[in-house]
């Protein structure tokens, strides 16, 4: 695992402009053998040369924003048409950042109107208007239906059981183009046994299927490797389930330090932590060795300890002090 560079003098100063109080609004945390971590709304980031060199020239956005909840959370979530017009705003400017074949990937949760057994559809709003503001394709919406998740919302799902446990989150795939660069032979399936088996012994039932579909004689004779996956995303278990690629990087041990190192340093862990996996997914699908992954909303830098693992450039943004701090341990 590369060692984070020591925090110098010269990194700190590396910033556009000061706020009223003579601080920078942004500043260079730390960087890694592939990556930097800025400090700041990304917003001022936007203007920082760091970000300015990178127009153009980005694979891969990949980002869960800070999604609208009916309670503000400590990282300062926006509400409402407050949050559309802020998410508008910033769309053109994210999608500048983008090579012409690179995509933009958001992942956002769910969220239920206060009081009220009623979904809000502020997420889905907030989705296509970062599409429709910045222009965007959309190349596929999937859904990372995360199996452990806890029963909530509690009221409606525990207590009166009159809701389902809500239990996914909305991906939205979106490109400059119908073809942003994409692959789906890097994230593909374990096979499963019975494939296993009748690529050994190379026989089947050919023929027509109940669906009407015809099955060739040798259909199902090549070995691709795996399995496609498909548009309904799952990490936990079980492991046929998560495309090859990707269980390499999957590290659960990893979080628990993460939660640990975070308390021992007296700072919150983040509580809004994406699934490695998930990125891994993306970063493996969008991109190839080399490229660049930007995530503006970083938290505890998932998506940048992920992309530096799959040798991939990051760059990440992080607009909570703690936040940042706790997630330089990724990289010790
Ligand atoms: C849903 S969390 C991202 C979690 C992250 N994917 C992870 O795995 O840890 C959204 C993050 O956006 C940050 N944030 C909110 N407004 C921001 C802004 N204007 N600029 C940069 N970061 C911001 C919040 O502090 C929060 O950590």
């Amino acid at each position: 695992m590369p060692k984070t560079k020591k925090r110098t003098a010269s990194s700190i100063a590396d910033h556009d402009g000061r706020d009223s109080t003579g601080r920078p609004p942004v500043t260079s945390a730390y960087s890694t053998r592939s990556g930097t971590m800025l400090q700041g709304r990304v917003e001022d980031a936007l203007k920082h040369r760091v970000l300015r060199s990178k127009r153009g020239l980005v694979n891969l956005v990949f980002t869960s924003p800070p999604f609208p909840l009916i309670r503000k959370k400590k990282y300062g979530n926006r509400v409402g048409e407050d949050y559309l017009s802020w998410l508008r705003d910033l769309a053109p400017k994210l999608t500048e950042l983008l090579a012409d074949d690179g995509s933009i990937v958001i992942e956002i949760g769910n969220a239920w109107e206060p009081g009220s057994p009623t979904m809000s559809t502020l997420p889905l709003r907030a989705l296509l208007a970062f599409q429709e503001a910045a222009g965007l394709q959309l190349c596929q919406h999937m859904i990372c239906h995360n199996t452990a998740r806890l029963p909530g919302p509690a009221e409606w799902v525990t207590v009166r059981r009159i809701r389902l446990k809500d239990s996914y989150t909305h991906v939205w795939w979106m490109a400059k183009t119908a073809f942003p660069k994409a692959d789906n032979r890097r994230v593909l399936l374990p096979y499963s046994a019975e494939m296993k088996d009748l690529l050994r012994r190379r026989t089947y039932n050919a023929g027509e299927r109940p669906s009407e579909h015809i099955v060739g004689e040798k259909s199902f004779l090549t070995d691709n490797g795996g399995a496609i996956s498909a548009s309904l995303l799952e990490f936990d278990e079980p492991a046929s389930r998560v495309p090859i690629d990707v269980q390499k990087v999957a590290n659960t041990r990893h979080e628990a330090e993460y939660v640990r190192y975070c308390k021992s340093l007296g700072i919150p862990p983040h509580p809004a932590r994406m699934q490695p996996q998930l990125a891994a997914f993306f970063i493996s699908f969008l991109t190839s060795p080399g490229d660049t992954v930007i995530d503006p909303f970083a938290g505890s830098n998932t998506t940048g300890w992920v992309a530096e693992q799959m040798g991939r450039q990051w760059l990440s943004v992080e607009a909570s002090a703690d936040y940042v701090l706790g997630s330089k341990m990724r990289f010790q």
